[in-house]
């Protein structure tokens, strides 16, 4: 009874998730089966990856373009690889209002080695500012697509942190992220991000070095530091 009533909560629930590479598409399908209904965003609708996608996650899935899908749902999921970020967000159309899961990461892989991206402060503060009204979270992004998909494959509890300016969205993707089976953490106000989009390319270097990495696990401390 309790899990049908979550999943009853979790139903009146639209997620859009802009972007359907590894992660749009692992949270895409794992919020789907909690019961939520999901509308990817994507440049391609139509293509027979995205039918596939839609077929395979379930439920009341469902494709429509970038700018469809976010203006459908109050929560939306960002991402899509930084180089493509601020064009992809300014096709979004007007988000004020609505909750934006900054997942971007502003680096990419090139010749077997991890590149930071410039930016100026953060991804995410960046992202607030090409969506002024937009109530901006950042989340997920220092944890690979396979665990958001299987978080047993990361062998013990994982941590996310968050970083937002308002406490009450961070509160919001605290629930979504524990409902996938992880660990949210308040880290603090947006400009947090500048650190955790470090912690990125630390996770990807030791990826694409051959090492044989990590998750982060971060313990909350039970008393103030002396
Ligand atoms: N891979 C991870 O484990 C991981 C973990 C945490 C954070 N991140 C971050 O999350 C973001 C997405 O990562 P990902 O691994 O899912 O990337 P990906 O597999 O390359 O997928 C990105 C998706 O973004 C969409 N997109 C929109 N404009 C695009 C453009 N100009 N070029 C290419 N794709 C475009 C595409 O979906 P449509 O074709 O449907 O539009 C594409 O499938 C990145 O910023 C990354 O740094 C990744």
């Amino acid at each position: 009874l309790l899990i049908a009533a979550t999943n009853a909560h979790a139903a009146d629930s639209c997620l859009a998730i802009i972007g359907t590479g590894n992660v749009g598409s692992a949270l895409g399908t794992r919020y789907s089966a909690l019961g939520h209904a999901v509308v990817y965003g994507t440049r391609s609708p139509q293509s027979g990856l995205l039918r596939e996608l839609v077929r395979s996650s379930g439920g009341q899935a469902s494709a429509a373009t970038p700018g469809e899908a976010a203006g459908r749902c109050d929560t939306v999921f960002f991402a899509v690889p930084w180089e493509a970020a601020e064009a992809s967000l300014r096709s979004l159309g007007k988000l004020d209002g609505k909750l934006l899961i900054d997942v971007t990461n502003p680096l990419k892989v090139q010749g077997g080695r991890e590149i930071a991206l410039p930016v100026t402060n953060s991804a995410a503060e960046l992202v607030q500012q090409w969506a002024p009204g937009a109530r901006v979270v950042k989340a997920l992004n220092t944890v690979n697509f396979a665990v958001m998909a299987d978080p047993a494959l990361a062998g013990g509890p994982v941590s996310v942190p968050l970083s937002s300016d308002d406490v009450a969205a961070k509160a919001e993707v605290a629930a979504l992220v524990r409902a996938l089976g992880l660990e949210p953490i308040d880290v603090g106000p947006l400009r947090t991000a500048r650190y955790t989009e470090n912690m990125a390319l630390l996770y990807v270097s030791q990826l694409v070095g051959g090492r044989p990495g990590f998750e982060f696990h971060l313990r909350p401390r039970s008393s103030p530091p002396r």
